[in-house]
């Protein structure tokens, strides 16, 4: 089956092979000498034992066969690497007609925001369905999701009584108090390998869990992966697709000073998978004053709000479209249109033909990830594919890809004004 084809041509002159060779690969052996704590990840998919793979593929059948509709409670890495599978590979009417014609259940996500409207919706269109909740976070202790958990464990309670914790089901790391419970309450739990932060976890149960339970094959999902593990065990730059993208875009930030990346799809299936990789790059890369702005553009419809930034605003970024080679169903166009394109996929290439020339004429760097196919196995690839750049690309600025200091912040304050009673009094009125 065909690669990722990675295509720097118009972004960079020549890739200054040489010159970083003996740094890329003293990068590629810490990321597989596991010296640093959390890169769990880099060997996963041909580590995870097939036992694990079978109970998570059990339990999703178990869940399917359970439930009308699945919640899952998660935030950042908890949550978006599923939200991106289901996105890309399930009819975009999947909750709507989809699940009920496959006698699958809706997927509702939740706990990676604190909508009240939302959640007061979601609770009341629960009431016609048979539901099962499934809670993840690596640390437990998460306020957004931790919050959506506790009011879904009295939805449950008040609903199936002392059933209820047969329709929870927990993912979650080896320490902390959501583990403590799940233990003392006997829900179905996974765990969160200790050495993989949330970012870097999607082809764990965190991600494996929800996506088995959309009905999508898990053993492609990691076989796609283990290809993109072996395609990139040698970190010769000339033939390393991942390590040349890590590369070139490291040399737009320090030699032409570009600060954003704007991740550009044609294609609105793989919206949540930018939504993914701005998490993945910004969480890691964003340290000490450095990094490069992810920004995620869905095309045609940003051409016509944003597109004009990109033509006329400042120019101090750098474009990555991930384009889709074959789609899966195409669509003849009537007769008439145009001699150029008979189809509408082909219109779309087009439309993104026409974006790059124009975007050209500016100098504007233009980096081109093809993927061959939307499939399960693509969609291991590119998890894997893009986790390894993000590392690469952070240790090349000598960065560690798997701290957030920056998150933690923002999660140290919310505790601070918890304990204060003045201030959430205030904050309430
Ligand atoms: O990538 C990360 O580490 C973060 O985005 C976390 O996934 C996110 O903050 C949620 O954390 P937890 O899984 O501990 O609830």
């Amino acid at each position: 089956m065909s690669e990722i084809r990675v295509d720097i041509s118009d972004a960079i002159a020549e890739l200054p092979v040489a010159e970083y060779q003996e740094k890329i690969n003293a990068i590629h052996e810490q990321l597989h000498s596991g010296q640093n704590g959390y890169t769990g990840w880099v060997e996963y998919p041909t580590k995870v034992e097939g036992d694990l793979v079978w109970q998570i593929m059990t339990t999703a059948w178990k869940i399917q066969k359970q439930c009308t509709a699945f919640v899952v409670i998660g935030v950042g890495g908890s949550y978006l690497g599923a939200k991106a599978c289901l996105e890309l590979l399930q009819s975009p009417f999947y909750n709507e007609f989809f699940a009920k014609e496959r006698n699958l259940p809706k997927i509702y996500f939740a706990g990676h925001h604190l909508s009240s409207v939302y959640y007061h919706e979601l609770f009341h269109r629960l009431r016609k369905e048979e539901v099962a909740v499934c809670v993840i976070s690596r640390s437990g202790a998460t306020l957004e999701p931790m919050v959506v958990f506790e009011m879904f464990k009295n939805f449950m309670k008040e609903r199936y009584g002392d059933e209820a914790s047969e329709r929870i089901y927990v993912v979650t790391g080896s320490k902390g108090k959501l583990r403590e419970e799940a233990e003392q309450e006997g829900y179905t739990t996974f765990d969160v390998p200790d050495d993989i932060v949330g970012r870097f976890s999607v082809l764990t149960p965190v991600g494996l869990l929800p996506i088995a339970v959309a009905g999508i094959d898990l053993e492609s999902v990691l076989q796609g992966a283990r290809q993109a593990q072996a395609a990139t065990a040698n970190p010769d730059l000339n033939t390393n697709d991942c390590y040349r993208y890590a590369l070139t875009r490291y040399l737009l930030k320090v030699q032409q000073d570009k600060r954003m990346e704007v991740f550009e799809v044609y294609d609105g299936k793989l919206r949540y998978f930018t939504e993914w990789m701005k998490q993945l790059f910004g969480e890691s890369e964003c340290q000490n004053g450095q990094g490069i702005f992810p920004v995620s553009m869905q095309m045609s419809t940003d051409l016509h709000s944003l597109g004009q930034f990109l033509q006329e605003g400042r120019q101090d970024f750098f474009e990555t479209a991930v384009i889709i080679e074959d789609v899966t169903y195409d669509i003849m166009l009537p007769e008439g249109i145009t001699d150029h394109a008979k189809t509408l996929h082909q219109m779309n290439r087009l439309v993104r033909e026409s974006v790059k020339e124009a975007h050209l004429e500016n100098g504007t760097p233009n980096i081109v990830i093809t993927l061959p196919e939307i499939s399960a196995y693509s969609f291991g690839k590119m998890v894997y594919f893009f986790e390894k750049a993000c590392a690469v690309s952070c240790m090349l600025s000598d960065l560690d890809p798997f701290v957030q200091p920056g998150v933690e912040r923002y999660k140290e304050k919310l505790q601070e004004l918890l304990k204060n009673d003045t201030m959430q009094t205030a904050e309430i009125e």
